[in-house]
């Protein structure tokens, strides 16, 4: 049997129980611009490379923990590991981002689309989990994650990353069943690689809709938000006794996220384009937030990102159900030192909010 993790703040956080001070994770910690992360990358010898090894993704998730007092770690691990189970040929370009080589574009190659076994092609992922559980011996919870469909669509379909998401637009507004079969494949395949991953271990899961605000209103809750719901509806939300919370992440999705609250999720990520107050009363304390200091921020100076840390808990205000973050992931240029400054200044601005 496993114990329960000693620092369980951002369990409790995300529940809207009661916590001394708000936790903070950073959206990509383990990442680029740790020099530490580049060596053990180096090591591996790719990025993929680096994902589907447990020992490397293991040693990389605890290396901002060593440098941070951060309140989580997340599996080391991308939203791409679906697409690539599936054998769509994925490879990651240096500075390039992901390129698939045979993207998903006729019923026919819809079709075709295996629904990947956790414990069989995505193994190395569940082998990450469990080792980096044992490794972090209770210290901090462990967020496990995975893509939305929509936003995993859009590289199937795209081939890589996209402006204008010509084919997967392209498909929605003229074969829109074709899409609902591909999401619907898609959906069943991350329902599976999440339960995996609660089964290995995570302690909350998070769904991220990277370009989910690419979409029109209607067309968020018919392509991207209908799916989620599926993922929230059969995601264990139970395990080791404990409830596993569940974040959904659009960026972009300021204007839905009362929408959004009302899936059954128990958190939601913000980005900073929305006001914290205006997000919580959007949601009326049905959901914890999560969020969002504008990652540009951390190439300002110390003294300055202690004053917008200060402004991001501010606005979240008095009361529990804040998880302090970055609205996006960490820039790839930003100092090292500049991440610690954010990091230092929560913990001490933060508890008179919860006094
Ligand atoms: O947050 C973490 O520390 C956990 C690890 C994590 C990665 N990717 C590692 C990664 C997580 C949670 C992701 C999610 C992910 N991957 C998303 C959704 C979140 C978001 O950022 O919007 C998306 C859209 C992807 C797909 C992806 N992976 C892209 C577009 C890229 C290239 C862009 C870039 O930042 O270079 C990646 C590569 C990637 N995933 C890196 C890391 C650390 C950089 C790869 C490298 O080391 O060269």
């Amino acid at each position: 049997m496993s114990v329960p993790p000693a620092n369980d703040l951002l369990l409790r956080a995300l529940l809207r129980q009661p916590v001394p001070r708000t936790p903070l994770w950073m959206m990509r910690q383990a990442g680029r611009y740790l020099p530490e992360y580049r060596a053990t990358r180096a090591k591996a010898g790719s990025f993929l490379k680096l994902c589907m090894n447990p020992e490397l993704a293991c040693e990389v998730t605890l290396q901002p923990l060593e440098r941070y007092r951060l309140d989580a770690a997340i599996l080391f691990s991308d939203i791409l590991t679906i697409p690539h189970a599936m054998n769509l040929g994925l490879e990651f370009e240096a500075g390039e981002g992901p390129k698939i080589a045979r993207p998903v574009r006729t019923p026919a190659d819809i079709d075709r689309l295996p629904i990947p076994d956790p414990e069989g092609e995505l193994r190395y992922v569940m082998d990450a989990v469990r080792l980096i559980r044992r490794e972090l011996k209770g210290r901090v919870p462990l967020i496990g994650f995975a893509g939305s469909p929509w936003t995993v669509g859009t590289y199937m379909v795209e081939g890589g990353g996209s402006k204008s998401f010509q084919h997967i637009k392209g498909m929605l507004y003229g074969a829109p069943r074709e899409l609902h079969r591909l999401l619907d494949v898609i959906a069943r395949a991350t329902l599976a690689y999440l339960n995996a991953q609660v089964a290995a271990g995570a302690q909350a899961v998070m769904v991220f809709d990277t370009w989910g605000g690419a979409l029109a209103p209607s067309e968020y809750r018919e392509f991207s938000l209908r799916y989620m719901q599926y993922l929230v509806e059969g995601v264990t939300r139970e395990r080791e006794g404990r409830r596993v919370p569940l974040i959904l992440f659009t960026k972009g999705g300021g204007q839905w996220l009362g929408e959004m609250a009302g899936t059954g999720c128990d958190a939601l990520g913000v980005d900073w384009t929305t006001d914290l107050a205006d997000a919580r009363r959007a949601v009326a304390d049905r959901v914890a937030l999560q969020g969002n200091l504008d990652p540009g921020v951390l190439y300002a100076p110390p003294n300055e990102i202690r004053v917008q840390v200060g402004k991001v808990l501010a606005s979240y205000g008095r009361g529990h159900g804040h998880v302090f973050n970055l609205g996006h992931g960490i820039h790839p240029d930003v100092p090292p030192e500049h991440a610690l400054a954010m990091v230092e200044a929560v913990h001490e601005l933060s508890p008179q909010y919860h006094v």
